[in-house]
């Protein structure tokens, strides 16, 4: 652990990462090849807080994966945990301060297409938000179109590695509750293949930054009412940890490149 933010940052603007991961709900543990220098809890850094969802750490890693210096997030802040869009944006806007090209986040989804079962990896290749009606902007709030948040570059590297990787849309909800059947029903009719509580305020933010973004789910379940089911944040966690060593293996690919 770095003893102080000051030091923290010292040490990412030496080492000059240029990638990094944004790692969702049980995925902190990877990859298994990471080779830790330095880390530091969000509660100490200035502009987060601490994450209070049980599956993540909260913490800003700084460590090497086959010899390429990268950037961790174990963890993020949602917008159901209380945290304003801007708070939520921040790990992406700091990453791009310190000089990030490319930013994959992660996140762990309900699987709402058919193929996309538990332990199923999702390349995004688009998102759209059903998010709170709250007014958020990013830090540039262009407003300009957005064709193509997600890299195509990133997602062909993805499905190289792993060709069992399906492509599709993330529907981005604001949580904290899970969907309910007819929702989930809305959200496929609207063209989500999957559905979950982040990603897409991190990555419009981190595209008006001029970062390369690319997305991957992890599907933990089947979303609301297509299995008779009950969902619980348990199930999420089990399931990450059954495909560590595959998320391993594609981000540890995606370092290589
Ligand atoms: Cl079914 N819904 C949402 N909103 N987030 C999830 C999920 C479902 N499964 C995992 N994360």
């Amino acid at each position: 652990m770095a003893a102080t933010f000051a030091q923290f940052e010292t040490q990412v603007l030496f080492r000059q990462p240029t990638l990094a991961f944004v790692l969702g709900s049980g995925m902190s543990h990877v990859p298994a090849g990471f080779q830790e220098e330095s880390a530091i809890s969000f509660a100490d850094v200035p502009g987060l807080t601490g994450s209070s969802v049980k599956g993540h750490s909260g913490q800003i890693a700084l460590g090497t994966c086959v010899d390429r210096p990268i950037l961790l997030f174990r963890g993020r802040l949602h917008y159901y945990e209380g945290h304003s869009w801007e708070t939520v944006g921040r790990p992406v806007t700091m990453a791009a301060g310190w000089g990030i090209q490319h930013l994959i986040l992660t996140n762990a989804a309900g699987g709402i297409r058919h193929d996309l079962n538990p332990g199923s990896l999702m390349a995004l290749t688009n998102h759209f938000g059903w998010l709170s009606p709250t007014a958020w902007k990013t830090q540039v709030n262009s407003g300009s179109p957005r064709p193509s948040i997600y890299s195509q570059r990133l997602i062909a590297l993805m499905v190289a590695t792993d060709p069992e990787i399906a492509q599709g849309v993330y529907g981005g909800v604001t949580g904290p509750c899970y969907e309910t059947p007819a929702e989930i029903h809305a959200l496929h009719a609207a063209g989500a293949d999957a559905v979950g509580m982040s990603t897409v305020h991190e990555a419009i933010t981190a595209q008006e930054l001029g970062v390369e973004v690319g997305g991957l789910s992890l599907i933990t379940n089947k979303a609301a009412g297509l299995t008779g089911e009950k969902l619980n944040h348990k199930e999420v966690l089990e399931t990450a940890k059954k495909q560590e060593l595959r998320l391993s293996k594609l981000i540890e690919n995606l370092c290589r490149s």
